[in-house]
Formats: C-alpha cells, sequence, structure tokens
C-alpha cells in the first residue's frame, strides 16, 4: 500500500509545516528544465475511427479566435478599483466575521488591504500564465506520445489554444496590472511530475483532467465575480477553448481506462490524489502573505478560518470530481480514491455534471461568431 509520505512526501495531508517548507530557491533563472525521455510515436492507422475526438477537432478549428483582435485591449484598468468592486461583491475584505484585533490585520488600514487584493490578483494571474505554459508543453507532448491519430490532430489544435492562452495572460499582466509572481513552488513540482512521467495517459491525466480542470472551475469563478470588463471576455473566452481541454481528456481516458488492470488504475488514483492536494496548496498563495511582509504560516492558519476561502477552495474542485467519477477513478478498486476525496471534503461534486458533455455549451466564441453573422 501507498503511503502519503510516499505519494505526497510528507505523513499528514495538512502538514503545513511540511506544506511551507516547500519553496522555489531559483526565482531568478529564466529557464526550467525537466528531465523525461517517453518515445515519440508514430501511427500508421490513418482511419477516423473516433468519432467523439473528429468532433472536437471539427469544433476546436472553427472556435479560433485572435488575442491582439478579439479582445478590446484599448480598455483601460484601474486596478484599484477593481479591488473595491471584488470587495464589495463579496461583502467585505473578508467573508466571515474573524476577530482580527490580535494579528497584524487589526493595524491594517484600507490601505493595506488594497495592496492585498492587488497582489492577490498579481498572484492568481501570473499562475494562471505559468500554468498555461505547463499545458503548452504538455499538449506538444500528448501530439507526440498519443498513439491515436484523431488525438494527435485534435492535441495540435490545442497546443494552438495553449500558445494563445500563455499571450493572453502574459499580456494582460504586463499592460494591465502591476507586477508578476514566479510560479508557485507547488504548482511547479505538479507540473515537473507531469512532465516527468513517460506514460501518454498520465500527461492527459495530470494536465487535462486534474489542472485544466481546476482551472476551468477557476477562471468560472473569477468570471462571474469580476466587473473588469476586458478580463471578463477574456477569461470567457478561455473557458470556451478549456472546456473542449478538458473533454479531450475525459474522452480519451475513458476509453483507454477500460484496457487497464487494477494496478494500474491505483496508480491513476494515487496521481489524482497527488496533483488535487499539489492544487488545493497553491492555492494557499504562499508567496502573497510573504510579500505583504505577514508570518507566512500564521496567517494560514488565519485566513483558512474564513468560510469564504474555503468554499472557494472546494468549489475548485467542482469540475474534477464529476470527471474522475466518469473515468470510473472514483470507485475503482476499493474506491479509494472517494475516500481520499472525501478527507479533502470535495466529494459532494461527484454529480455536477461532466465536461466531456458541457463543452458545446461554453462555446461563447461560436456563440459570437453566429451573432455577428446573422
Ligand atoms: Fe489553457
Ligand atoms: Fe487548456
Amino acid at each position: 500500500m501507498t503511503t502519503n509520505e510516499q505519494i505526497l512526501g510528507r505523513d499528514e495531508v495538512d502538514d503545513l509545516e511540511a506544506i511551507l517548507s516547500v519553496t522555489n530557491e531559483d526565482v531568478d533563472a529564466v529557464v526550467h528544465a525537466v528531465r523525461s525521455n517517453p518515445d515519440a510515436i508514430f501511427t500508421w492507422d490513418y482511419e477516423r475511427s473516433r468519432p467523439a475526438l473528429v468532433k472536437l477537432y471539427e469544433k476546436a478549428k472553427t472556435s479560433q479566435w485572435n488575442a491582439e483582435t478579439d479582445l478590446d485591449w484599448s480598455i483601460d484598468v484601474d486596478q484599484e478599483k477593481v479591488v473595491l468592486d471584488n470587495v464589495a461583491a463579496q461583502g467585505g475584505f473578508l467573508s466571515s466575521d474573524i476577530d482580527l484585533s490580535d494579528t497584524p490585520f487589526g493595524k491594517w488600514t484600507e490601505k493595506e488591504w488594497i495592496q492585498l487584493g492587488i497582489e492577490s490578483q498579481n498572484w492568481t494571474l501570473s499562475q494562471f500564465m505559468h500554468g498555461e505554459q505547463g499545458a503548452l508543453i504538455c499538449t506538444a507532448r500528448v501530439v507526440e506520445t498519443v498513439p491515436w491519430i484523431d488525438a494527435k490532430y485534435y492535441g495540435a489544435t490545442q497546443v494552438m489554444d495553449e500558445a494563445r492562452h500563455v499571450e493572453v495572460f502574459a499580456k494582460y499582466l504586463d499592460s494591465k496590472l502591476s507586477g508578476h509572481y514566479p510560479i508557485n513552488a507547488h504548482l511547479r513540482l505538479l507540473l515537473d511530475d507531469i512532465i516527468a512521467d513517460n506514460r501518454w495517459d498520465m500527461t492527459y491525466l495530470g494536465m487535462q483532467i486534474m489542472v485544466e480542470g481546476l482551472a476551468l472551475a477557476a477562471f468560472g469563478f473569477m468570471h462571474q465575480m469580476t466587473t473588469e470588463p476586458l478580463l471578463k471576455r477574456l477569461l470567457r473566452y478561455v473557458m470556451s477553448d478549456e472546456a473542449r481541454h478538458v473533454a479531450f481528456g475525459v474522452l480519451s481516458l475513458k476509453e483507454y481506462y477500460q484496457e487497464l488492470s487494477g494496478t494500474e488504475i491505483r496508480e491513476r488514483q494515487e496521481f489524482a490524489f497527488e496533483a488535487a492536494v499539489r492544487m488545493r496548496d497553491r492555492f494557499l498563495q504562499q508567496e502573497v502573505w510573504d510579500r505583504m511582509g505577514l508570518d507566512v504560516k500564521e496567517t494560514i492558519k488565519l485566513v483558512m478560518q474564513d468560510d469564504g476561502r474555503k468554499i472557494f477552495q472546494q468549489m475548485l474542485f467542482s469540475k474534477i470530481v464529476p470527471n474522475c467519477k466518469k473515468l470510473g477513478l472514483l470507485d475503482a478498486g476499493d474506491g479509494w480514491l472517494r475516500q481520499r476525496f472525501g478527507e479533502l471534503g470535495v466529494i459532494q461534486f461527484e454529480d455536477w455534471v461532466d465536461t466531456g458533455e458541457e463543452y458545446a455549451m461554453l462555446d461563447e466564441v461560436a456563440k459570437d461568431r453566429e451573432a455577428a453573422a446573422s
């Protein structure tokens, strides 16, 4: 039986000390190399035998958009106003009544709270950008390693999508916000693990199901909350693509997992659990507390009592859990992953809509094209 220590490098999932000990030392490096050695797979079977992937590929071809011309970059962004609008929407800087009087927050004026909002936004968008680059690299990998021609075709469209996503987030950060953050150490650990694994379906599971599933939920949350029109449209367009990407993962792995043995499925369950924990750890946003000059550990203990934050963290799994269920990962074997998702407090999403079916509905780009044509 694999232990938490082997999967996560710590015994206790919630061991805050161990979580915070994961940091990036080389924050000034311009490149980061990950060693991996998967086989590049040619296929001589050109038969279009997977209609669901053919359909997805056709959809991807007609729903391409241009980051330069389909978004209105002339919109001015007042970051302070964006923060205050978010605060108003949430009903305060924190959403529940935690007594802050004996904490460093007790001395804060509106100025520090606004700065926190600005840093949080810079951090969040920076992590989106880095995650998108992870997707770009993973999808290029999938094109090489997946043995099915329909998946190679579709994957090629996703490479283009991901380049566009990196491009839009980088441009938004540079031209509308006020600073970058390096990649979060937990996100990097996860991306490294996905890329270092030579098995093609692990790239899919790590990226298409876990990272992109979480991104889709996070983008949805931010899209709903923000009043900033450029970011709103940018996120909505990115979500149109992401829903297809997650569907690509669900449709492909559903077929492939039917061939795998119980032991092989268990390895996938463990990988899904590892990814879930890494992503949860990253949302503690330790770098932001540090930049605000706060004691990181004490601050995290405090803010984790905030109900709004708890609900947000759980909501991030609202796409991942139903998709894992659809793949049979929740209940395979002795229901190991169901148990673990239960412990993480996210199993309640199991019967929410899975993305294998949702993607057409989320295609805003196609809707805009139709509206423009009529
Ligand atoms: Fe993306
Ligand atoms: Fe994606």
